[in-house]
């Protein structure tokens, strides 16, 4: 079994968001490295073993931009409440010029053509239309991914005045991460649409359109995406149909070296490949889908990204798959020898790459998945809800249909596929059966029994730190929702301060103070947080927060009656800062 070499190789960096993480570089999620502090700084003893510091401190709140956890009752975490005044992300007509890196690949203006008029609100396909069923690229045959290649040479050849060319659509990407759009009634702020709960909404939007004007030119109402399924051993690697040369589908901006038969590694990190055997690493990859859809995914703001509202400093924390597989495979597919990565690799360019739509359309199916069919650790089906929060579901975004008008389209308008008149039809979701084996024998007791670990608040992550942190009190473990609401105990890392001019990324294990005998895919391997490089930001930070699921994990290593949990913070690459750790219940 690899251990901890290959174990480093798992981890991803995210070079995919360099560019959207510029639009953030602005001014509020980036500070000089010289933050002040938390104010409780104060030389912390964490006792393992006694309820004399009940939850691990940490300067939560004032050690971090991102936005405060509050509480529901006794329950602390769940941090997407209601505000008082409304407060979605509405965005408006005008775009400016974005941020894009100096050694961008041209175009650089990402704005698509003005509007003449005022745009419409959205209004939903007729119910009696056909209802499109997105299939899996390695099932639909050549004849029909033919039909895709098509539809992707029709929109090239239309002038790239017209929006809904190809050259336009990948701008249109392009504009909604690199802060071009600018936010209703508050010019001065950009809309990010990466790094939080506009992840998955937008992309759906952006997909529908594009799907209807494929359809459109091409003349077939029933036109439906072709879906690159990386998450099912098939559909493991560059499909064919876009590695010819001859093919509109085809973009040479990609990595050679993994044109097919190359498996796809779900947590790609751009140090090097892992040394895995091609089956070895399937079963890592569904490893890593388990964790990310599944154990990791249990609440809509662990799954969906956390609340992003207007006026908030931007990329709040994406959700599971948003950090992996949808970054890594970006990351993967891009060109690595490139800077940042292009075309898939950077925000900016990805919409360029033919495959980046099949790509989006397998992170939509898995949005689906998991309100629909996610299977709990009891062996149970358990769907997911969304989040109801009005300021999610009035969040609006401005894009071109088939039609070329305008449309104003909400969140809210894009949680029911049926009503969008598509569907993914039944695919098999094999990482379900691949819930991740624990290591024996990582988590030694320390000898001598109970014993003192200082640790001091921020601490700079220049190699491993192992803090025990406590479990919230029993009554409250304990505690049962009268409303039902699904519950998580999770770990929270906040006040994460990463260098703004590199790619960072550290990794979280639960009882494993020996973690680099955990092998690739190992139970004890909790959760990755990777933060952007930001050129020309050098010397500043990104501040962001994360949070780790625990319930599952504890379980499966036999933990779940344990006063606390031993975590362990493992530096990859780049410079890292953490301002606190806790545990918490959340309840959404
Ligand atoms: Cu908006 Cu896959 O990125």
């Amino acid at each position: 079994m690899a251990t901890s070499s290959s174990n480093v190789a798992l981890l991803t960096t995210l070079r995919v968001l360099t560019f959207c993480a510029l639009a953030a570089a602005a001014t509020t999620t980036l500070l000089p490295l010289a933050v002040s502090p938390c104010s409780h700084s104060l030389s912390r003893t964490i006792l393992a073993a006694t309820g004399l510091d009940p939850f691990l401190l940490s300067c939560t709140g004032d050690a971090s931009d991102a936005p405060p956890l509050s509480s529901h009752g006794d329950v602390d975490g769940a941090n997407h409440k209601t505000s008082k005044a409304s407060r979605p992300i509405v965005t408006d007509q005008l775009c400016v010029k974005g941020e894009v890196p100096p050694d961008a690949l041209p175009p650089f203006q990402c704005c698509p053509p003005a509007s003449a008029s005022e745009p419409i609100n959205f209004t939903f396909p007729d119910p009696g239309e056909p209802l499109r069923t997105r299939r899996l690229v390695h099932v639909v045959g050549d004849e029909y991914m033919a039909k895709y290649a098509r539809a992707v040479a029709l929109m090239k050849s239309l002038p790239v005045s017209d929006p809904r060319s190809f050259y336009q659509q990948a701008n249109v990407h392009c504009a909604y991460c690199t802060g071009a759009h600018r936010q209703a009634g508050r010019p001065d702020l950009g809309v990010q649409i990466h790094f939080s709960w506009l992840f998955f909404p937008f992309h759906r939007a952006y997909l529908y359109f594009f799907e209807r004007i494929a359809a459109k030119l091409l003349g077939d109402p029933g036109f439906a995406l072709p879906i690159w399924s990386w998450d099912v051993p098939e559909g493991m690697g560059i499909p064919e149909a876009f590695a010819d040369v001859a093919s509109p589908l085809y973009d040479p901006i990609r990595e050679p070296s993994h044109a097919p038969p190359k498996v796809a590694d779900l947590d790609f990190f751009l140090q090097g490949e892992k040394n895995l055997t091609d089956q070895q690493l399937i079963l890592h990859n569904l490893r890593v889908m388990y964790r990310q859809m599944v154990s990791g995914a249990t609440l809509p703001s662990l799954f969906l990204g956390q609340p992003y509202r207007a006026g908030d400093p931007e990329m709040p924390g994406p959700g599971t798959v948003e950090w992996a597989p949808h970054n890594t495979m970006h990351t993967w597919t891009g060109d690595n020898s490139r800077p940042n990565a292009e075309n898939m690799g950077a925000y900016y360019s990805a919409g360029r790459d033919p495959l980046f739509y099949p790509h989006h359309g397998n992170i939509d199916r898995l949005w689906e998945t998991w309100r629909n069919d996610i299977v709990g650790p009891d062996g149970s089906r358990r769907r997911h809800a969304d989040f109801t929060d009005p300021d999610w579901l009035d969040s609006s975004f401005l894009l071109y249909d088939e039609e070329a008008r305008l449309v104003r389209i909400t969140v809210r308008d894009v949680l029911d596929a049926d009503k969008l008149r598509y569907t993914y039809g039944d695919v098999a979701v094999p990482w379900l059966a691949a819930r991740p084996p624990i290591t024996p024998g990582v988590n030694p007791k320390p000898k001598g029994g109970l014993r003192l670990e200082s640790v001091r608040f921020p601490v700079s992550l220049d190699a491993a730190v192992t803090v025990e942190v406590r479990r919230p009190p029993r009554a409250q473990q304990l505690r049962r929702s009268l409303e039902e609401k699904a519950r998580e105990e999770v770990l929270v890392i906040q006040g994460i301060e990463a260098d703004a001019g590199d790619f960072v990324r550290s990794d979280v294990y639960v009882n494993a103070r020996e973690y680099y005998k955990v092998p690739v895919g190992g139970r004890e391997m909790a959760g990755t947080f990777a933060t952007l490089k930001h050129p020309g930001k050098e010397g500043m930070v990104v501040r962001t927060s994360m949070r780790v699921a625990l319930s599952e994990v504890l379980e499966d290593l036999g933990a779940q009656g344990d006063e606390s949990v031993t975590v362990t913070l493992v530096p990859v690459r780049g410079k890292v800062r953490i301002g606190g750790l806790k545990i918490v219940y959340m309840e959404e």
